[in-house]
């Protein structure tokens, strides 16, 4: 190709957990200059500066070329107002691709306005399903493949889901893990930061939280069995709890402040700020185990080796539980002092990595695309 005809390629982010999955990307493409003109859009989804920019810098991504600004809104006003935020874009760019990854309100409204305008979709990390269509990302993640072109899956679950619901085998590539491209690479760096350390924690002497979905934290009674649970089944072991802005506000709310401690080192579940990348990489890498109801962290402690409690009915991520540390407990108290007591029982976690969580992901990716996939 010459720089005429090169590949125009948009790709979005939005939310928090697109970035480490974007920057792989960005780094693949940045060795493919001459056969590609690439343009990063954030749709401002996320615009907290602990849940957004820091991660740029963490990542060693370009600032983005264009942000939307779109901010918060209910699902159908942050869906809309990306749609026609991104509309104009993409018609002055007119891309040859968009991409788009995972499962959040900007995958899907980039998706169909492109989809609309004749643009290619290509979604990374495709076929993922919990089959829970209460989820909203359940629905973000069916409408996205439906009409994507080009589907790139991290297992071969992924790709018998997207064959059973009909998707042609012809657009589906079984590429491995670009959330994991991310981790490998940072890794380093991560334990270099000495977070951990600088926070007074031995390894593999502590916990970390992650709590958000609307399921756990929007609800008194359910965030309360939760937090018991956790308060009880830990037996007074120091949790790191970065809380998600969401998550902080309904604990304000329900009058909830008192579970935690005000110092990690006395024990107990203390709640902070949203950490960096390379912060949390590195509490996690330390950690004895993980709390969680995020997507992202099952697959990164499967990789780290760490046991991880998933606090959810449901995973679209079995790989993680077949093959990894993740144990699924379900949100009831039983189920989370039963899975914390068989982690405390168990010496080592033995897990395998699954096929293609390599590092080398978005390098398939940007192959593909250039070779004309
Ligand atoms: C979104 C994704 C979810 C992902 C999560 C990671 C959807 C449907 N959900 O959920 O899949 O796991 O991101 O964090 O896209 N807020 C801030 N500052 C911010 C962003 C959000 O204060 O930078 C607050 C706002 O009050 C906002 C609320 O958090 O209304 C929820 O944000 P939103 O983007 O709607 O969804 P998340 O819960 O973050």
């Amino acid at each position: 190709m010459n720089s005429i005809d090169r590949l125009r390629v948009v790709s979005i982010v939005g939310a928090r957990p697109n970035f480490m999955k974007v920057a792989p990307l960005v780094t693949a493409f940045q060795a493919h200059v001459r056969d590609v003109k690439h343009l990063l859009v954030h749709t401002g989804q996320h615009y907290d500066k602990r849940m957004s920019e820091s991660f740029f810098s963490d990542l060693g991504m370009p600032k983005p070329d264009i942000n939307l600004g779109i901010g918060s809104g209910s699902h159908a006003e942050q869906t809309g107002r990306v749609m026609m935020a991104i509309e104009p874009v993409l018609e002055a760019h007119r891309p040859d691709v968009m991409i788009v990854v995972g499962d959040v309100n900007s995958t899907i409204a980039c998706a169909l306005t492109a989809k609309k305008m004749g643009i290619r979709v290509v979604h990374v990390e495709a076929g993922l399903r919990s089959f829970d269509r209460t989820m909203p990302e359940e629905l973000n993640r069916l409408c996205t493949d439906s009409i994507s072109d080009l589907l790139f899956t991290t297992d071969h679950i992924a790709n018998e889901n997207l064959l059973r619901e009909g998707v042609d085998e012809s657009k589906i590539h079984f590429v491995g893990n670009v959330m994991i491209d991310s981790l490998m690479r940072h890794q380093p760096a991560a334990n270099d930061t000495k977070f951990a350390e600088s926070l007074g924690l031995k390894s593999k002497s502590y916990a970390s939280l992650t709590l958000h979905r609307p399921a756990n934290v929007d609800d008194r009674e359910n965030l309360v069995e939760i937090l018991d649970a956790l308060v009880d089944g830990l037996h007074g072991m120091p949790v790191v709890f970065p809380a998600h802005p969401r998550t902080r506000r309904q604990i304000t709310e329900f009058g909830l402040a008192d579970r935690f401690t005000s110092k990690l080192a006395e024990g107990g579940i203390w709640m902070t700020e949203p950490l960096g990348y390379l912060e949390f990489l590195d509490v996690n890498s330390r950690a004895r185990l993980v709390l969680t109801d995020s997507g992202g962290l099952q697959e990164e402690t499967t990789i780290l080796g760490v046991p991880c409690i998933t606090i959810r009915e449901n995973t679209e991520r079995p790989i993680t539980v077949t093959q990894g540390t993740n144990r699924l407990a379900g949100t009831s108290r039983q189920g989370i002092l039963k899975a914390i007591s068989e982690v405390f029982a168990s010496d080592g976690q033995v897990s395998a990595r699954p096929e293609k969580w390599d590092g080398q992901a978005a390098t398939r990716i940007v192959d593909l695309l250039c070779r004309g996939a």
